[in-house]
Order: C-alpha cells, then sequence, then structure tokens
C-alpha cells in the first residue's frame, strides 16, 4: 500500500493523503492549464505577419494578452521620429478594434518609460497605465505596451514577470515588422527613380517629335487659312474646314504632349480638375478612341480646387487610362468613364477623381499586389509593373490616396482622391 502511495506521488508530484489527493491534482492540472495558455499566446505573439498595419497589429496583441492578462484597452506606442504614433485597442463585440491618434513633441526624438507614463495620465486621464518599453539591443526605446485600466489594479508580482517576458516577444515582431517597412519603402523609392528616368527618356523623345511636327503643321494651317479666304463657298471651302480643324487637333495634341514633357520642377499649383481632365484626355483620349473605346465624362463642375503638382496628377490619370485601355481589350462595348466628386473619409474631404472601365478586373488574389513595384500580369514587353506603385507614392506625397474597387470580368475602379485642406491633426507635446 505505501509503495503505492510513493508510485503516485512521485508520477503527480503530490504529497498528500488519499483526502486532499483529488483538490489537489486539480489544482495543478488548473496550474498546467494555465501555463499552456501562456505558452500558447507567447507563441501567437511571434507570428504576427510583417505586413499587418499596425492598427492590425495593437489589436492582435490586445486580443492575445487578454487571454492570460484582464485589462480594459491596449495601446501600442511608437516613437517616429519626433512623433508619438497611439494605437488604441478596446474590446467591441465583434472582437478588438483599434484607433490612431498622433501626438508631436516639440522639443524631443527620444521618451524614456518615466516621461512616457506622465505623458499617459495627460492622454488618457481617466485610465490607469502599466506599460512596458519596447527598446533595441543598443538599448534605444522605440515604442511601449500598456495594459489601461479604468480602476487602479495591482498587478501580482508573478503577472508583471509574465507581462515583461511578453514584451520580450513581441518586441522581436514588431522589430521585424519595422525592418519591413523599411525595407519595402526603399524598393519603392528605387522603382520611382526608375519610373522617373522611364518618363523622362519618354518624355524627351515626344517633345522631340512634338517640335518636329510643330513647324510643318504652322505651315499647313496658314495656308488652309489663306486657301479659305480664296474659297469661301461650294465643296472644296467644306473641305478646306474640315483640314482645318483636324489641324487644330493636332496642334492641341502637340501642345499637350509639350506641356506634359516639360522637364521643369514640380511645382505646386491650385487648379481645377475639369480643365486638367480635358488635357489629359487631350494626350490620351485620341489614342483610346482608335482601339473603340468609349469615354464618358461624369464631371462636378461644383468642386472645389485642389492644391499638387498639374504634371504628376497628369502622370497619375494617364497611368490609369493606359491601364483601362488594356483591360477592356477584346471586350464588346470597351468603356472608360472618368468622373470627380466629393468623397468624406477618415474625417476628412477629398476631391475623388475616378477612372472606371468595364474590362477584365482584378483578381481577389492581386488586389493586395497591384501596388507593388514591378508587379504585373501583362507580357514582359508591355509592363514594367510600375505605373500603379509611382501613381501610389504621387497620391500619398499630395497627402491622398489611390484605391481601388473591382470585380473580376466587369469593371475596375481607380479613385485618386486629393485633400481638400490639409489637416495638421493632433496637438502638441514639450
Ligand atoms: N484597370 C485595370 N483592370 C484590370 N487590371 C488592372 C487595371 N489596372 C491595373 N491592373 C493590374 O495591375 C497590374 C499593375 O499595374 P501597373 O500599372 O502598376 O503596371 P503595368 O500596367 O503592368 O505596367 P506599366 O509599368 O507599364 O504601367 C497590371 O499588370 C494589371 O494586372
Ligand atoms: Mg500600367
Amino acid at each position: 500500500m505505501s509503495g503505492k502511495q510513493e508510485l503516485i506521488d512521485k508520477l503527480t508530484g503530490i504529497k498528500s493523503s488519499r483526502k486532499s489527493y483529488y483538490s489537489e491534482l486539480n489544482a495543478i492540472v488548473e496550474e498546467m492549464k494555465k501555463k499552456n495558455k501562456q505558452l500558447e499566446v507567447i507563441n501567437r505573439l511571434t507570428q504576427i505577419h510583417v505586413d499587418k498595419s499596425w492598427e492590425e497589429v495593437s489589436s492582435y496583441l490586445a486580443a492575445q494578452l487578454s487571454q492570460i492578462l484582464s485589462f480594459d484597452r491596449f495601446v501600442l506606442t511608437l516613437l517616429d521620429h519626433s512623433d508619438l504614433l497611439f494605437y488604441i485597442s478596446e474590446p467591441e463585440a465583434a472582437g478588438w478594434s483599434c484607433r490612431f491618434v498622433k501626438r508631436r513633441m516639440v522639443t524631443k526624438t527620444a521618451m524614456s518609460i518615466e516621461e512616457f507614463k506622465k505623458l499617459l495620465k495627460k492622454e488618457i486621464p481617466d485610465h490607469h497605465g502599466t506599460s512596458v518599453c519596447l527598446q533595441y539591443q543598443a538599448g534605444n526605446i522605440y515604442g511601449f505596451l500598456t495594459l489601461l485600466n479604468r480602476e487602479k489594479v495591482e498587478y501580482p508580482r508573478e503577472e508583471l514577470e509574465l507581462y515583461r517576458r511578453m514584451g520580450e516577444h513581441v518586441r522581436i515582431s514588431i522589430e521585424n515588422i519595422l525592418l519591413f517597412k523599411d525595407v519595402s519603402e526603399k524598393v519603392h523609392i528605387e522603382a520611382q527613380l526608375i519610373q522617373s528616368a522611364k518618363m523622362a527618356a519618354l518624355g524627351e523623345m515626344a517633345a522631340g517629335i512634338a517640335h518636329e511636327l510643330n513647324s510643318p503643321l504652322t505651315a499647313i494651317l496658314g495656308n488652309v487659312q489663306l486657301l479659305m479666304r480664296d474659297m469661301k463657298d461650294g465643296r472644296p471651302g467644306k473641305m478646306l474646314e474640315d483640314i482645318y480643324q483636324c489641324g487644330l487637333r493636332s496642334k492641341k495634341i502637340i501642345q499637350n504632349l509639350l506641356t506634359f514633357s516639360r522637364q521643369e520642377e514640380y511645382q505646386l499649383e491650385t487648379m481645377h480638375l475639369s480643365g486638367l481632365i480635358d488635357d489629359v484626355l487631350g494626350l490620351v483620349g485620341y489614342q483610346l478612341a482608335v482601339s473603340g473605346i468609349s469615354i464618358q465624362k461624369e464631371i462636378d463642375p461644383t468642386l472645389p480646387a485642389v492644391r499638387g503638382s498639374r504634371n504628376q496628377i497628369e502622370q497619375v490619370l494617364i497611368n490609369l487610362f493606359l491601364n483601362a485601355r488594356d483591360a477592356v481589350q477584346g471586350k464588346s462595348n470597351p468603356e472608360v468613364i472618368i468622373g470627380t466628386c466629393l468623397v468624406d473619409l477618415e474625417d476628412r474631404q477629398f476631391v475623388s477623381i475616378y477612372v472606371r472601365d468595364n474590362g477584365v478586373g482584378i483578381e481577389e488574389d492581386n488586389v493586395s499586389q497591384i501596388f507593388n513595384p514591378f508587379f504585373t500580369t501583362k507580357e514582359s514587353m508591355k509592363g514594367t509593373g510600375l505605373g500603379l506603385s509611382v501613381s501610389l507614392g504621387i497620391a500619398e506625397s499630395h497627402g491622398g490616396k489611390l484605391l481601388v474597387d473591382s470585380r473580376v470580368n466587369e469593371y475596375t475602379q481607380f479613385s485618386l482622391l486629393l485633400p481638400i485642406q490639409e489637416n495638421e491633426g493632433g496637438e502638441s507635446y514639450e
């Protein structure tokens, strides 16, 4: 009998009488379940995908941590030069949702955990925070993880230690994401440089041809005008009028080519979009029309003016038109619509210029890739895969966005959103 008890003790690690045996075993099983849960969560914390947005990272961390620690809200804070970026996650019926707040530190680019705690008290006064810092091996702090509670909570030492260890694991995932974003940005800049070189070469060529054509065309127009004066009536007069109108149209196309290829610094100007759209149509409309594509305009004439680089916005629209032309090829009733409207997004107002085609559409799996440099589904001689990545860069440098909506074999719509008012957003801290 005593041998059996000894064996049980060895197997379970429980030194007890038969009476309390089950309750102790239960306690140990519970403890093991808890430890297993912690290991599972730690494992999941290291599996955050590098291309996730910071909002997604914050709500994911909140969802994971809430399985082993209790808190009301969770904040992922990142230091970005002199900006503090707060990603605040709150529980909702469908899971954790995150909102973003940006604050500027006027005199600093670094921050200690004590300074951060003070700032957090000011920022979220009705909550108590428990923070750990995210810090590189070299020691520089680049962010904080914070559990927020409405009531003051004294976490037991064991839980605080667990939270600190979690911080270590999260740190590795976050550094991977930072590295990924850094590399993606470099690839993007490189692609922009290549595209600018390509556009510059194209521009130079176009300018050369336009100059060559300009002089004979001026002579043609001048002579036709002289002939028209002599033959006012009858058939020849009508034919000359046609020649004259076609000549004028050619002149407008040449003018557009010259404007487009002008090698100048990009200058910001205030402009009305309807004029700009007419110029772009003058440049590419003919190409589309000869391919049998019908072009429709849905321009809202009451839209306010926007500020930006005319050349760059023209470049985006040309890219979108050329993509639309390729997409509708082979369709029975090819159509491209260009339109403008006002859009409210994320508490801001934008003017939207959209280009919509009834072409092949974009496969769902490809939608997330089309803005990546060098992503193309076209033959190697036809597409470089740079058009959209460069266009996105231009949209963002204007404080705007480039959005896509598509359904395979039905339609594709790209919307270039340009801000109406520059919203600085956020207070500053000393
Ligand atoms: N309107 C559209 N309809 C369907 N697919 C589109 C459309 N616009 C873009 N795409 C898809 O997105 C990909 C990337 O477009 P992007 O303009 O960046 O490069 P590209 O047109 O292939 O090459 P280029 O550098 O010459 O513009 C295209 O290859 C195509 O698969
Ligand atoms: Mg393209």
